[in-house]
């Protein structure tokens, strides 16, 4: 029987919390497609910090180096805020997409059939079917380029520095391409190429690229404008393809369009299969420890797992089915409504298990 080793990383806040309701679904699916999954824990953010004094120890780099995958809760919380910045729990999770080399960062967003009346969007802008995916770079840009703070003239000034180079804005737009070719075939470059100089040799490079590509219609649009087209016009999307910041922005507000940011899966992918998964929110301190987090962005995160990484189909369907069946009767807090059961984390996780053993 097929076994696969999982790093997870839990991290802080509801991370513990959504982790494992996600290894549950995890193991109620290996089960019903016949494989196995071996699991080991490391430390990540603000709890390797407190244990160990250090965001991203290096066992962990190890550990995830040596899986299939990993899968990662969340890190960060007021604990850790006022910690100077190359110390801070943020610093492992860009850490460790950097010594996994984790460059592509896919970013689904998409309504889910019986949430339509959890979107903030009025029914009329979200009529038809709304399936967004955002390639966001993930190892490059402004999350690592230079920084720092000056002092000019007796007044203190900080620095941060946006840089792409040809080969880093090649192999995220080829990831964007491939995306559109296996998708609608559209794919929308954003940037802020009327500004920066960063930006105009993305496009540069992406135009080039697009002669290899002549079945895709490629556009491009600034990113201020996209963030406005989200929600005015949200379906003219299909694959949007962008830099490591605005790719942050817009996968937030892209979120949004399928009711809640607790609903998103990501997956990071690199020049290996593996890859580290992840829900796109973060920690949650308001709410951790208390099961009421919603689990199901990382449950769909072990779905991405399945399809990218573990080469399971199937089992990653089995996993979306149960979710989209559990949502027309069950909902966590953040997308509840009346008429629904309100259940908590670990009784949603147990609802997905149950489906999944049913389907
Ligand atoms: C995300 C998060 C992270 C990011 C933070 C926690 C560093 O917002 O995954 O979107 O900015 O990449
Ligand atoms: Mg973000």
């Amino acid at each position: 029987m097929q076994n696969y080793k999982i790093a997870v990383l839990k991290g802080d806040g509801i991370g513990p919390e959504i982790v494992n309701e996600s290894i549950k679904v995890l193991d109620a699916v290996a089960e019903k497609c016949g494989f196995t999954v071996e699991y080991d824990e490391a430390l990540l953010g603000g709890s390797a910090i407190d244990a160990v004094g250090v965001p991203l120890p290096d066992e962990t780099v190890a550990k995830c180096k040596a899986a299939d995958s990993t899968l990662l809760g969340a890190v960060g919380g007021p604990k850790w805020d006022s910690l100077p910045g190359n110390v801070r729990p943020e610093k492992g999770l860009l850490g460790i997409r950097s010594a996994l080399g984790l460059f592509a960062n896919l970013r689904p967003a998409r309504i889910f059939e019986p949430l339509r009346d959890a979107s903030p969007l009025r029914a009329d802008i979200i009529n038809g079917s709304l399936d967004i995916m955002v390639v966001r770079e993930l190892t490059g840009g402004i999350y690592f380029g230079e920084r720092g703070r000056l002092n000019e003239n007796g007044v203190e000034a900080a620095y941060d520095t946006e840089k792409y180079s040809v080969t880093e804005i090649e192999r995220i737009a080829r990831i964007g391409f491939d995306m559109a070719m296996k998708r609608s075939k559209k794919l929308c470059s954003v940037d802020k190429a009327n500004v920066l100089e960063s930006s105009r040799l993305w496009r540069e490079t992406v135009t080039k690229m697009s002669k290899e590509y002549p079945e895709v219609e490629l556009s491009f649009m600034y990113v201020d404008n996209c963030a406005m087209q989200l929600v005015r016009n949200p379906s003219q999307f299909d694959v949007i393809l962008t830099s490591n910041i605005f790719g942050d922005i817009l996968s937030d507000e892209a979120s949004m369009i399928s009711g809640s940011i607790g609903m998103l899966a990501s997956a990071s992918l690199g020049a290996s299969g593996a890859g580290l998964y992840e829900p796109i929110h973060g920690s949650a301190p308001d709410i951790a420890g208390q099961n009421k987090a919603n689990p199901l962005a990382t449950i769909l995160s072990v779905a991405m797992m399945l399809k990218y990484s573990l080469g399971q189909p199937e089992a990653s369907d089995v996993i979306e089915k149960a979710v989209a069946e559990v949502l027309t009767e069950a909902r966590t807090p953040d997308i509840y409504v009346d008429g629904f059961r309100k259940v908590t984390c670990s009784e949603m996780g147990d609802l997905v298990c149950a489906k999944i053993k049913a389907l």
